[in-house]
């Protein structure tokens, strides 16, 4: 064979030795979960009644609502690519089989969340396929950066993740009571089950691994945290308030018009406070292991926010 072709060979991790007793029995466990409360989201939500529904809706609020839950529906997605890179680094460093079965279900589990938000933007107006402002195809693929990621341990990593899973969880959990309609309710309440088994997961890293750590991998891990939030979920996934001037106030305007007709969205000032409250119970929860949380200052202002809702 022309040693050139060998050079295009691309490399694929050896999976070889794959570990199959089974070393963390909480994660397991997670996984016989995941079976048991795993839902189809044709069939788990009536689309035909939010469909007629939706056709009964002002023209601006459809817009408003298939807008929302368009970007909700890549939100979803772009944790897919992030699942995969996982996997790989779970086959490369031979992770037991239950951590790699928990990887592909988190996977399969987005796409699941991303098909339930895409079939509720269609039956309100229409999925948007790519972002109807450039500002957001600019911002979009860089939700995730592997360079971060590669900067940390494998379980830190996948528990910073988690971090912003606690995140989206809150604000999800606020959408959900937003929602006037079954199916959106339906919609959020299921995604809402595997999320909650997703924040799980983290917990159990936390516990079993954040003690591990050294203090600059601390660090990192912290600084990762608030770099991601402050540099793309502020930017119109989480809330509306990293975006520049003029799409800040069209994307708060449709935001707001989806949340008063009940769609399961959330007033842009609203998520600022869910946000803060959010990040408040995330830095007592990793307080225990010293893992140093960056102020994030559009979310803050000059001091850490201190939880004000009851747990
Ligand atoms: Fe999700
Ligand atoms: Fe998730």
């Amino acid at each position: 064979m022309d040693a050139s072709m060998l050079e295009e060979t691309i490399q694929n991790p050896n999976p070889y030795p794959v570990i199959a007793a089974l070393e963390y029995d909480d994660i397991w466990q997670l996984c016989l979960q995941a079976r048991d409360l795993a839902w189809d989201p044709v069939r788990a939500i009536d689309w035909a009644e939010l469909k007629r529904f939706g056709d009964t809706l002002p023209q601006e609020v459809r817009d408003a609502g298939a807008e929302w839950w368009s970007l909700r529906a890549w939100m979803e997605h772009g944790a897919t690519p992030y699942g995969a890179e996982r996997y790989r680094d779970a086959v490369f460093e031979h992770l037991p089989f239950e951590v790699k079965q928990h990887v592909v279900n988190f996977i399969a589990e987005e796409l699941r969340h991303h098909e339930a938000s895409f079939r509720v933007a269609d039956a309100l107006g229409g999925y948007q396929p790519i972002p109807r402002s450039d500002y957001f195809q600019m911002v979009i693929p860089k939700f995730h950066d592997e360079r971060d990621e590669k900067a940390m341990p494998f379980y830190a990593g996948m528990a910073v993740n988690t971090l912003f899973e606690q995140l989206s969880g809150e604000l999800l959990t606020a959408r959900y009571k937003n929602a006037q309609h079954i199916a959106i309710k339906d919609a959020c309440r299921l995604i809402l089950r595997d999320e909650a088994r997703h924040i799980q997961f983290g917990r159990i890293l936390m516990r079993r691994f954040f003690a591990t750590l050294t203090l600059e991998q601390k660090t990192t891990l912290g600084a990762k945290f608030a770099k991601k939030l402050r540099g793309s979920l502020l930017n119109g996934v989480y809330s509306v308030v990293n975006l520049p001037g003029e799409e800040r106030k069209r994307a708060a305007r449709a935001r707001h018009l989806a949340a008063e007709y009940g769609l399961g969205a959330t007033y842009p000032d609203e998520e600022v406070a869910i946000i803060a409250d959010a990040l408040a119970q995330i830095r007592a929860d990793v307080a225990p292991y010293d893992v140093p949380i960056p102020i994030v200052v559009e979310i803050e202002g000059s001091s850490p926010a201190i939880k004000t809702a009851a747990e």
